[in-house]
């Protein structure tokens, strides 16, 4: 492949996908058809905790994020799980039809899960869209804004000395002179050739 990042030009978002019991960021959705209740997708990491709230509910909400949210909240859903971590007592929400949405958001959209692909790594969820709100009218941001601002966003500081090594696909930041053998971040599982050294 030439260059792979040509995907980042894909024009996506960043949302908080949250389900009754878990939820985790995500860039990955696309809204599949139009009318009063339009179909939206989500594709959802099979290894995320918040897939098998996905597979076990019915319900999932999609806060949408604007260029000016605070990045803890991309920080606690996007580099933490659920099994770990209640992300919930982190981050301000606010229910709606059973689902916390994130307060400080561009609004929510609430679907019904309706049909689901599974492949190798991900399944691709299905809603349909039954509830939506705009809380503010700021501009979304979008994958390609935070891959271009995440040092800054995260915060990825070397000043003490420490090398600081950044997975180019979901942001993840790890400290140390080099990668150990073998290495794959703990997040997206992508391999060291996928990290960007900073020092
Ligand atoms: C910017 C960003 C975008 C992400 N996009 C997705 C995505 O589209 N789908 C997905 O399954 N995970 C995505 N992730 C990873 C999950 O948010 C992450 O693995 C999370 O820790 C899973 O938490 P959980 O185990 O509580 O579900 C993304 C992470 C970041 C930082």
């Amino acid at each position: 492949m030439k260059n792979s990042k040509i995907t980042r030009k894909i024009t996506q978002g960043m949302y908080v996908l949250t389900t009754p019991n878990g939820g985790c960021m995500v860039d990955a959705v696309s809204q599949v058809s139009a009318g009063d209740n339009p179909l939206i997708s989500v594709a959802v990491m099979k290894k995320n905790f918040t897939n098998e709230c996905m597979n076990n509910g019915k319900i999932f909400a999609l806060s949408v994020l604007g260029e000016e949210v605070n990045p803890e909240i991309i920080k606690t859903f996007g580099f933490n799980s659920m099994r770990d971590i209640n992300k919930f007592e982190k981050v301000k929400t606010t229910e709606v039809m059973g689902v916390k949405v994130v307060n400080d958001s561009l609004g929510y959209i609430i679907c019904e899960i309706v049909d689901k692909i599974e492949n190798d790594t991900h399944t691709l969820f299905i809603g349909k869209m039954i509830e939506g709100d705009v809380t503010n009218d700021k501009s979304p941001m979008s994958y390609g804004y935070y891959q271009e601002h995440k040092d800054e966003l995260l915060k990825v500081t070397t000043t003490n000395g420490q090398t600081a090594w950044v997975c180019t696909i979901c942001g993840y930041v790890y400290y140390g002179e080099m990668l150990p053998d073998g290495f794959l971040c703990p997040i997206c599982k992508m391999d060291a050739s996928h990290f960007e050294k900073k020092n």
